[in-house]
């Protein structure tokens, strides 16, 4: 058994999060969840958001699932997302985003992973007003960053038969901060002759992806452009409401979906399961389980092909309980 922090979240975090947890039980996934709250979860409960008990079980643990968590726009506290990945030091975000069978999308046959820097860049937090009508802030790369991720990316495509990584930059304007990303990742290509290594500039980048999406295999990135190019991804295969991401570190790792807390659907019972589902199922194969993994992934697919028993987002008009027992009964 595995012990794994499970941290419901925010807005219809609980929903798809209690979803899980029944189909994980219905599939005899060999996990034992630990229930910790952030967010506004850990504020309403215990003041925090952030609490010590729920960073100590992450640590102790060394794996996760998270649910959404609110952030505050321009205020507030910093995002608990940020903290937990600089905390941890979970340097790579890894976002799979593959055609799924029936999930409406304008393109097919796309099978993407996006390997995002996860702790500097712009995210840094490294922000402060000049005067009363200015403000700064300061974008951090660092060759070891830039190295350890793009040696993440190159280290999967080796482990998964994929053909060529693809660095996203904008050194034309950045030169020496997004220069020394590329200047990394060319060095970690030089040791992987095998892959096909080459460089686009994002906004052309964003362009391609719009017009022939199919041709990307993995897609290497500073923080602010991952984190961009992540959610015009997702909208390829269907939205955000199927795909999955994990921060992977040294250390550990947290997984999650890639979307919000969906503060419009909140309460009732219309959220779809099936990111969050799958950023478990990632889980699964990272602990070791692809049997259970794979089971479970089946059924999710089973249920979104037949497309009768899916949430709004995907067309359909089924409750996220009712998606539930479907992906259970096919399981
Ligand atoms: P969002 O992803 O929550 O919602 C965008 C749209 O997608 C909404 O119409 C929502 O209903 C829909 N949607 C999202 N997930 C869905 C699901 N599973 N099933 C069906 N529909 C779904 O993004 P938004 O509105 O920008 O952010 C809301 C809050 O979430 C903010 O406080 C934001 O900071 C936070 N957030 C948290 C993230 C995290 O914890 N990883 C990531 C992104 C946003």
């Amino acid at each position: 058994m595995h012990k794994v922090t499970l941290i419901p979240g925010d807005g219809i975090g609980p929903e798809i999060s209690a979803a899980v947890r029944d189909i994980f039980a219905a599939a005899g996934a060999p996990v034992v969840w630990e229930v910790h709250h952030a967010g506004q979860g850990g504020i309403d409960r215990h003041g925090d958001p952030l609490p010590e008990a729920t960073l100590a079980s992450i640590m102790g643990n060394r794996v996760a699932l998270k649910g959404p968590l609110t952030t505050q726009v321009g205020e507030g506290y910093r995002s608990i997302n940020v903290t937990l990945r600089q905390t941890l030091d979970l340097y790579c975000n890894l976002r799979p985003v593959k055609s799924l069978p029936g999930v409406r999308s304008r393109y097919e046959g796309i099978d993407l992973v996006i390997f995002r820097e996860n702790t500097e860049d712009l995210y840094a937090g490294v922000e402060h007003r000049v005067g009363r009508h200015a403000a700064e802030a300061v974008k951090i790369i660092t060759k070891e960053a830039s190295v350890r991720i793009a040696q993440a990316a190159f280290d999967y495509a080796a482990r998964h038969g994929r053909k060529r990584v693809t660095a996203v930059h904008k050194a034309n304007i950045m030169k020496l901060s997004d220069g020394l990303f590329l200047a990394s990742a060319r060095e970690v290509a030089t040791f992987n002759p095998d892959i096909r290594y080459d460089e686009v500039i994002v906004d052309n980048l964003c362009m391609q992806l719009v017009l022939r999406p199919e041709e990307y295999d993995i897609l290497l990135a500073p923080n602010l452009y991952g984190d961009i190019i992540s959610d015009l991804c997702a909208g390829l295969v269907g939205g955000l409401g199927v795909v999955p991401g994990a921060n992977i570190g040294e250390g550990g790792a947290v997984f999650e979906a890639v979307h919000g807390t969906a503060p419009d659907i909140a309460g009732k019972d219309a959220a779809n399961p099936a990111a969050l589902l799958l950023s478990a199922v990632m889980m699964l194969e990272y602990l070791g389980e692809s049997g259970a993994a794979a089971r479970i992934r089946a059924a999710l697919e089973a249920v979104l092909a037949e497309g009768r028993t899916v949430t709004p987002d995907l067309g359909g008009s089924a409750t996220t309980t009712e998606m539930t027992a479907a992906i259970i009964r096919k399981l």
